[in-house]
């Protein structure tokens, strides 16, 4: 058909009165009336009811019975008005019909597996739509037919084209690099591609454009972006592809507040664009207030629910665990969940909470008070002085109808991530999270080096440049207190993005190699052309990566990322359409000279 003379369901409306018009789309749903024979009609832009009327045209209409749902038509009439009691407030169409004098069936279709039609999502009691997600993903094309996920799609697209123009009025150009590459330590594994014409060596795929980002700095381009493909083998979990994409940035001659300051504007923008104010600037915490009072470095601020230190106040307790734990250098901490005394009944604390939920987070166990007529009442209160009492509710903030909790333990860090987690689960039992809120906050000063597995490994990535001069320190203890100029951003408790400030002396990249443990001949190996690169007069720099997935995921309240991703991997890595990962054929790995190895016991 001409595409020119074609409507759009969707448009159509009240002012379209009287003129002919040519749609094109999906039959929605069917409905017959013995007499006359309506249908939905729907494309990329809505849905439009069409009436065929035996008494206007027999042949049209006894084509139109035999459509069903999916099938593609193409149709000519003329738009009415359609009766006052027949109006549908549901769809944006829905004063008007199409009265049909010209059908012509494109394609036919098989019955779905589910439905695509949303019509009896529309109104109050909408059902959810509820199918298995292996099935959504094997027949994704017909997924993304639905609206509600062709408006997710778009929505991504309408997102990234905000940024694309904010990134470009700040004189940021977008530069691809290469997907066929070395590996780029971002501390997964790597997804190899074997080479055919170079025997026995592998491209890796990018964990992310990090070291040629960087090399775009040594040119000079002083100011890029990229909406980049990144791959990463590891554990998948609800918020993590195998293949996602990134919005990478880098920037010479800035400090870290010019990068904050124009990742806020871009923030700040696309949630706008989507209707959303965000609070300016966002808050910030250091890593280490972020672990104190909320037990992790991605805190979720929506809701307050701040971890308090009690330690200090318990020295003589007569509480035994507490008193043994607290004089063996262990760490006592509480939260004070406001106003849920009534919601909390002795009996949930402690069979529930304490019993179950504790050790399921990891915990040893939890003692509980509640804030009832003016004073603290637990099974063990009996235990504490009342200056103690006194204390714990002048320092917990505690008011009638409070309800505190406490963890302890010799390990702190065990205390803070307990704590931490049940911060969360508490929160999201009692319903005390807003869904309408988005708490946007920066954490800074992580430390450059933590210990895993035995070893020094970088916090970040090993390009991140240290907040003081490194050269003269050796010591463990020394490495591990010194702090990084790196940043994370986070969102609804939810890590969106993080970058640094980078490395631009090849001494001092050297040295963080080998503080994290690479030899010299790897670090030539691996690393040679790029420290040769910052050998010729690479300028400092820094940048950030947002995870594009994440953030528009966030930003449209979805359930995974797989929601705003066309074609996601489920949670095996495996995409269940096109059946990849799959096998080859022997030509093929005879080409690449590869053979697998099937016992390896
Ligand atoms: P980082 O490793 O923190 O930093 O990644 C940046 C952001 O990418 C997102 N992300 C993911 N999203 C979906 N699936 C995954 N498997 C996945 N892994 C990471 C997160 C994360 O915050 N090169 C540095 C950035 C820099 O320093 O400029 C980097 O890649 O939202």
């Amino acid at each position: 058909m001409d595409c020119n003379k074609r409507s759009y369901c969707g448009f159509l409306s009240k002012k379209d009165t009287g003129k002919t018009v040519t749609v094109s789309g999906w039959v929605d749903t069917v409905r017959d009336h013995g007499n006359l024979l309506f249908i939905h009609l729907r494309d990329i832009k809505g849905v439009v009811q069409v009436v065929f009327d035996p008494d206007k045209d027999v042949d049209v209409y006894k084509t139109a019975e035999s459509l069903r749902s999916e099938y593609v038509v193409e149709l000519t009439g003329s738009v009415a008005l359609r009766n006052e009691d027949a109006v549908n407030p549901n769809i944006k169409s829905g004063e008007i019909e199409i009265i049909c004098t010209r059908l012509s069936l494109i394609n036919k279709a098989k019955t779905p597996p589910f439905n695509i039609t949303e019509k009896d999502m529309m109104g109050n009691d909408a059902p959810v739509f509820n199918v298995d997600e292996d099935i959504r993903l094997k027949y994704r094309y017909l997924d993304l037919r639905r609206p509600a996920m062709q408006q997710k799609i778009i929505a991504r697209y309408k997102a990234i084209k905000v940024i694309r123009d904010y990134l470009d009025e700040n004189d940021f150009i977008e530069v691809e690099t290469p997907c066929l590459t070395k590996s780029t330590p971002e501390g997964a594994r790597d997804y190899l591609v074997p080479s055919r014409v170079h025997e026995e060596k592998c491209y890796a795929l990018p964990q992310s454009p990090q070291l040629f980002k960087q090399l775009l700095m040594t040119s000079g381009f002083e100011r890029y972006f990229q909406v980049a493909r990144c791959f990463r083998d590891e554990d998948l979990r609800p918020n993590r592809q195998p293949e996602f994409t990134q919005l990478d940035m880098e920037m010479s001659f800035v400090n870290e507040q010019c990068i904050q300051d124009l990742l806020e504007g871009l923030v700040k923008r696309v949630f706008e664009k989507s209707g959303y104010s965000v609070k300016m600037p966002f808050a910030r915490l250091t890593y280490e207030e972020a672990v104190s009072k909320y037990g992790n470095d991605h805190p979720d601020l929506r809701f307050g629910l701040e971890m308090v230190d009690v330690t200090d106040l318990l020295p003589d307790v007569n509480y035994k665990i507490i008193n043994s734990i607290v004089n063996s250098g262990g760490l006592v901490k509480g939260l004070n969940i406001k106003g849920q005394a009534g919601h909390l009944s002795k009996n949930i604390l402690q069979e529930e909470l304490a019993k179950k939920v504790i050790p399921q987070l990891g915990g040893k166990g939890m003692t509980w008070m509640k804030m009832e007529e003016g004073r603290l009442n637990s099974n063990i209160v009996q235990f504490f002085t009342d200056d103690e009492l006194a204390d714990l509710v002048e320092r917990m903030d505690a008011e009638n109808g409070d309800v505190l909790v406490f963890i302890a333990d010799i390990d702190h860090s065990k205390v803070n991530e307990v704590l931490g987690k049940f911060r969360l689960y508490i929160a999201e039992r009692q319903g005390m999270i807003p869904d309408d809120t988005y708490a946007l906050c920066w954490i800074t000063d992580f430390p450059m080096f933590e210990k895993f597995e035995g070893k020094l490994t970088s916090m970040h990535h090993p390009f991140t440049a240290p907040q003081i001069d490194i050269t003269g320190l050796s010591t463990e203890e020394e490495l591990l207190s010194v702090k990084a100029r790196a940043y994370d951003l986070v969102i609804n408790g939810e890590e969106a993005g993080g970058g640094s400030i980078r490395i631009h002396s090849p001494k001092v990249q050297e040295q963080v190699f080998k503080i994290l443990g690479l030899k010299e001949e790897e670090i030539k190996e691996k690393f040679e052309f790029f420290i040769n690169a910052l050998e010729y007069g690479t300028p400092s720099h820094g940048g950030i990566a947002i995870g594009l997935d994440r953030l528009i995921s966030i930003l449209l309240r979805t359930e995974s990322i797989r929601d705003v991703i066309a074609f996601p991997k489920n949670r095996m890595a495996f995409c269940p359409l096109t059946g990849a990962p799959d096998f080859v054929a022997d030509n093929q790995l005879k080409d690449l000279n590869l053979k697998f190895i099937r016992d390896l016991s």
